[in-house]
């Protein structure tokens, strides 16, 4: 998509789509004045008779007879004095859907009848590139028969002369946060007996290869049990498909710089192992290597708009599955740390290649490390599917993230990660066990992940209930890659 910005009357600009907000009452926007004075007033007539709607996120088409424009879309906001930044993106998301599905090869959107209560040009073409390019999105790489692509190719945002710059920077960072995110839901909407642990080192390499600013390297099963890392090998151990332990190294500040470490779970398909699942859902288990596709699509998106800061995304890839050589409950290995686990649960896997990747970190000399994984379906029990879990032991790194969240729409909610809860995991055998019972789930799995995050500022992100979606549009979301992007950008010095 190419996108640009405006400055001049977005009416006198030829275009197949003119995208125009409408608020309930009244009061309409200047261009919508100016547009049914060209319509003989027929917009107003259509608007008091409610066949078109300011009902938010409502969306109503119109072929003007006179103008340079060829289709009106009308997109409801509500009510104006009500119109939130969630209720933007809601009428954002659901007029970059028709505008997609549409005739029209090109649009001009009117930024000035959408930004009401002071939403700013900047962020709110942010959320119109993302939801455009999230509405085109296609994943049709496994079919024979390839999908229609979107007729739309061509996009200005049309605003205030100030705010072109805005608007401008909007755009090329949007773009770039949208190809990660698309990066990312490819990787996870690909099977498993495509997207293994060798595929996902493969392709950090050829993402290595298109971004000069990016270094990949994976360690192989050898490295990893000379690295001492036993949980991390327990987990691949019954599959025939070798681990690997992927890092991809993004330089886009100065030397001086400790870099903020990405750690993603990459679980490329998840059994359960000899604690293994139930049948009904299995294949969605091909997501739990969501969180490593999130540090790919961040890299990217950090790449693709030079950002001046350095972070490293470190990936535990492996496969979970039973078999004769696969970890059994009640067996006991030793971590990279030293610490020793029980492995009372095959299925509470993604801690086991986490803790290590965690140790792993330590070499970056980090200045903050996130860890991003689809670690507890609990997690999803406490939170639905509207925000990730977020639990840190750093304050300060949880509110930047918070924020990040917030801004972007991606949101995270905190949960404690209090010493009380650490007692779950006590095992009368090793020096803690793999699971903490029922109660906090989600907790008492970030728990043991804090056991080895004790030398830097942690953040565990539990993304188990946004990653994908399940049922007829089932397809993975590319959260967190907003979140994620935005924290970064915001720890740009200076
Ligand atoms: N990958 C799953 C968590 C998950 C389940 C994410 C469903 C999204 C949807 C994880 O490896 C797992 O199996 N966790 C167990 C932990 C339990 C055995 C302590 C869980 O949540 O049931
Ligand atoms: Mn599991
Ligand atoms: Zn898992």
């Amino acid at each position: 998509m190419n996108y640009s910005a405006l400055s001049t009357d977005p009416i006198k600009q030829k275009s197949d789509c003119l995208v125009v907000g409408v608020v309930e009452g009244k009061s309409q926007s200047a261009v919508w004045t100016e547009l049914d004075q060209q319509c003989k007033g027929v917009l107003g007539k259509l608007l008091s008779s409610g066949d078109i709607s300011s009902k938010l996120a409502a969306t109503s088409w119109f072929y003007p007879q006179e103008g340079g424009v060829k289709r009106l879309l009308f997109v409801g906001l509500g009510k104006e004095k009500e119109l939130s930044e969630a209720g933007f993106r809601k009428a954002a998301k659901s007029a970059m859907q028709s505008l997609s599905k549409s005739g029209a090869g090109n649009a001009v959107v009117a930024l000035s009848s959408l930004t009401l209560n002071a939403l700013k040009a900047g962020w709110a073409t942010e959320q119109l590139v993302i939801a455009l390019e999230s509405a085109c999105y296609i994943f049709d790489n496994m079919k024979s028969e390839k999908a229609t692509p979107t007729k739309v190719s061509q996009v200005k945002v049309a605003g205030d002369k100030r705010d072109k710059s805005a608007i401008e920077a909007a755009i090329a960072k949007a773009g770039a946060v949208a190809k990660g995110m698309n990066l990312t839901k490819d990787l996870g909407n690909l099977p498993g007996n495509v997207c293994t642990p060798d595929y996902l080192a493969k392709q950090a390499k050829a993402l290595a290869k298109e971004y000069k600013s990016l270094k990949a390297e994976a360690l192989g099963e050898k490295e990893l049990k000379e690295l001492g890392m036993g949980s991390f090998l327990s987990v691949s151990a019954g599959s025939d498909e070798p681990a690997r332990l992927i890092v991809i190294e993004y330089k886009g500040g100065d030397d001086k710089q400790k870099p903020h470490v990405l750690v993603g779970k990459g679980i490329t398909f998840d059994s359960g192992g000899i604690s293994l699942k139930p049948g009904e859902g299995m294949d969605e288990m091909k997501y739990d290597m969501c969180g490593a596709a999130s540090v790919f699509g961040t890299l990217l998106a950090l790449a693709e708009m030079k950002a001046p800061v350095n972070v490293v995304g470190v990936i535990a890839a492996a496969e979970n599955m039973p078999s004769g050589k696969a970890t059994k409950p009640g067996d006991i290995v030793t971590t990279m740390s030293g610490q020793t686990v029980e492995i009372l649960n095959t299925d509470a896997e993604g801690r086991l290649v986490l803790c290590d990747a965690l140790t792993y970190c330590e070499r970056f000399k980090p200045e903050t490390v996130v860890d991003i994984a689809t670690l507890t379906g609990a997690c999803i029990i406490a939170l639905g599917n509207h925000a990730t879990g977020l639990l840190a032991n750093d304050d300060k790194l949880a509110d930047a993230l918070l924020a990040a969240g917030e801004s972007t729409g991606d949101r995270a909610w905190r949960l404690p990660l209090w010493d009380e809860y650490q007692t779950q995991l006590d095992s009368n055998f090793a020096d803690m066990q793999n699971i903490g019972g029922r109660p906090a789930g989600t907790i008492t799995a970030a728990c043991f992940l804090s056991r080895f995050t004790k030398k830097y500022r942690w953040a565990h992100l539990d993304i188990a209930g946004v990653a994908w979606t399940s049922g007829k549009d089932k397809g993975a979301s590319g959260r967190p890659v907003p979140l994620l992007t935005e924290y970064l950008l915001g720890q740009v010095k200076g």
